[in-house]
Formats: structure tokens, C-alpha cells, sequence
């Protein structure tokens, strides 16, 4: 469903932050980027999300080439990054109407859709509320349901969790969970090797922007001759990691 195919990237005249990186994403499933700060997982998402050309090599998604069929990649998928932001004089009520209204989606079921997507996270006594007056939590439960308002095959969402407490990063897990069940393509990119653990089916370790390995957490762990996931990711880190 999502296949990357020796993809490079490389930023101006620098050397290269994706190194020749490939792997495949099936159908219900939750594939991981884990990786550190600076390691290249946005840079992924971002070419994944067609946002940002690959220097080298080819995605595709759901069989099509990213490169050519744009428009058709961006109704396929539900993109979620860090940079999103919100139009803070808005609320989430007028935000989902105009996102709707932007994929087009029939109107019929519309506001049904909307309720049961805000009453999942508990949006709805805040949905006439500024933007501005909402919690980071609030608001990044809000972009993660119109990242997913044309209900799209594909999820690619970098870092689902940032600057989320506990239970709120619970709502989304739980959500994701759900999602994959229902057989739909889930890639995320985190930095937390214990959210890595509880949620993907297979992870990427991702270190300079190359994968050094991946699998589940018991492949990893046995790959590496650890006990822990802990110590499995520290292992394949310090391994591949070089300084300056
Ligand atoms: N627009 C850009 N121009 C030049 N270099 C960039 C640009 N964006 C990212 N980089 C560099 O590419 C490398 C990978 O960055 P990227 O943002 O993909 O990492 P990341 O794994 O998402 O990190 P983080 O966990 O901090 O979000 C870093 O060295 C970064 O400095
Ligand atoms: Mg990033």
C-alpha cells in the first residue's frame, strides 16, 4: 500500500539526510519511523505527503507513483505534521465545515460524521470555541480529525503524540489501533521508543537517515541479543550513530 523504493533526499548543496531508505507498509498495519531528533522522519513523512521531492528513488501509494498522481495521493491519504496550524480566530465546528467543504464531500451525513468524529475526543463542548482558547491537547485532537475528514485509506501522521499528556496520547493511540483494524495503512514517526513499542506492528529504526533495522519489537530484540525494546534501540543507536 505504501512502498518506498531506495529514496534519498538531500536539502540544498548539503549531503544527503535520507539516505537510499526503502520499506513497505501493508494494509492494516502501523509501521514506525523511530528515530531521534534530526534523524530524517520528517523529511520522509514530508516526501511521503508529496510535499517535498525525493533527490533519488520512488513512493508509491496505493500504486501510484506520488511524482505524477499528486492529486490522487492527496485524496488517498491523511497527513498530519508538526507544522500544522490552526486559524486560532476559527473554531473546530467552522474548521471542519471548511475542510469538508475543501475535499468536496457530500453534505448528506456531514454533521452525524462530525459529531461522532468531536464526541470520540471529547471536542464537542469546545467545538464553538476559538482556536486560540484551546489547549495544545485540544488542538491537536482537532487536527488529527480533518487530517482525517475525506476518511482516507492511508494515514501518514509524524509525531501523532507530540505535546500530548497521557491520556489524550491514549485517545489517539486507541484511535489508531482502531483504524488499522479496520484495514487502513497507518505510517507514524516518533522519537518514543515505548510509544514505538505499544502501537506499531513493525518499526523502522531510523538513525542519520538511513534505517539500520526493522521489524517488530521482538525481531529488534533479537536482532540485538536484548531483553528490552529499551535496550534494543539504544543498541542499533549507538552502533550506527556517528558523531559531528
Ligand atoms: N528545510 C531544510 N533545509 C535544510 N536542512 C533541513 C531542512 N529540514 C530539515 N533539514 C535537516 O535535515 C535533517 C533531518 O531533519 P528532519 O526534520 O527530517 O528530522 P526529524 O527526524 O524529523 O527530527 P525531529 O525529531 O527533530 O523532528 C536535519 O539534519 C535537519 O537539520
Ligand atoms: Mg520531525
Amino acid at each position: 500500500m505504501i512502498e518506498v523504493i531506495n529514496v534519498s533526499k538531500r536539502y540544498s548543496s548539503d549531503e544527503m539526510v535520507v539516505k537510499g531508505v526503502s520499506f513497505d507498509v501493508k494494509p492494516g498495519t502501523i509501521y514506525g519511523l523511530l528515530g531521534p531528533n534530526g534523524a530524517g522522519k520528517t523529511t520522509l513523512m514530508l516526501m511521503m505527503a508529496t510535499l517535498l521531492k525525493p533527490t533519488e528513488g520512488q513512493i508509491r501509494i496505493c500504486g501510484n507513483d506520488i511524482s505524477v498522481d499528486t492529486l490522487e495521493i492527496h485524496k488517498k491519504i491523511g497527513f498530519l505534521t508538526t507544522e500544522v496550524k490552526l486559524d486560532p480566530l476559527s473554531t473546530p465546528d467552522k474548521l471542519y465545515d471548511f475542510f469538508a467543504s475543501l475535499y468536496d464531500l457530500p453534505k448528506d451525513g456531514l454533521e452525524e460524521r462530525k459529531i461522532n468524529a468531536f464526541n470520540r475526543f471529547g471536542i464537542t463542548p469546545f467545538m464553538n470555541k476559538r482556536i486560540v482558547d484551546l489547549s495544545t491537547g485540544m488542538k491537536q485532537k482537532i487536527s488529527i480529525c480533518i487530517s482525517l475528514i475525506h476518511d482516507p485509506p492511508v494515514i501518514i501522521f509524524d509525531e501523532p503524540t507530540n505535546g500530548l499528556d497521557i491520556l489524550t496520547s491514549k485517545q489517539v493511540t486507541d484511535y489508531l489501533k482502531d483504524l488499522a483494524k479496520e484495514g487502513r495503512t497507518i505510517i507514524l514517526s516518533t522519537h518514543i521508543f515505548s510509544l514505538a513499542e505499544s502501537l506499531c506492528d513493525e518499526i523502522g529504526v531510523l538513525v542519520d537517515g538511513n534505517i539500520v533495522a526493522s521489524g517488530s519489537v521482538k525481531d529488534l530484540c533479537s536482532l540485538t541479543g536484548k531483553d528490552s525494546f529499551e535496550d534494543a534501540f539504544f543498541d542499533l543507536y549507538t552502533k550506527n550513530h556517528k558523531e559531528g
